[in-house]
């Protein structure tokens, strides 16, 4: 089994995790999508795809879900940054994915992933960011294919 956590708040991030899990479909693999905020504290799965809208170059904050919130987006209470912090255990090889702004000082939710889990002692691999071209997005052009491709891959060398 594959699984797919993720957090959105505009809804780019949440489009890309279904491009992501559309690729993995086409591989012949089956996926389970969690909403970062309902995600299990206890995951077991061969592959785990972990991804986030980022914020202030990181991962999002109550705060900054507020702004974006703000900004006419929704905000689950908890998103990515509290499912790592609280999980209890995972299992499988865990790979980050991000949307960003693009640019020099984007940062990336994806490498904030990573060191989250470094925190908790658990290997994550960065995996792909995803470019947004403003913050409510749209997603620019080509980047769902993208990721429709990424997913194939990266779940297919697997299958
Ligand atoms: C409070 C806030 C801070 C943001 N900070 C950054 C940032 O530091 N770098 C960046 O590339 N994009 C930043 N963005 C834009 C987000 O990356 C963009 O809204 C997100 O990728 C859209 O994904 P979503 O639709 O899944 O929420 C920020 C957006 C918000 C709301």
């Amino acid at each position: 089994m594959r699984a797919v956590v993720v957090e959105s708040c505009f809804g780019n991030t949440s489009k890309v995790a279904d491009a992501i899990i559309e690729g993995l479909n086409s591989a012949g693999v089956e996926v389970e999508r969690f909403p970062a905020g309902s995600a299990p504290r206890r995951l077991s799965a061969d592959l785990v795809l972990v991804g986030a809208p980022t914020h202030n170059m990181s991962l999002p904050t109550p705060a900054s879900r507020g702004q974006a919130v703000e900004k006419g987006g929704t905000a689950p209470a908890r998103g990515v940054r509290e499912w790592i912090a609280d999980l209890e255990s995972v299992d499988g090889r865990i790979v980050a994915f991000s949307t960003t702004a693009g640019g020099m000082f984007a940062g990336s939710a994806g490498k904030a992933i990573v060191k989250e889990f470094k925190r908790r002692k658990i290997r994550a691999e960065r995996g792909q960011d995803f470019t947004v071209k403003g913050t409510p997005g749209p997603l620019a052009d080509g980047e769902l294919e993208r990721a429709r491709e990424w997913g194939r891959t990266v779940g297919g060398s697997q299958a």
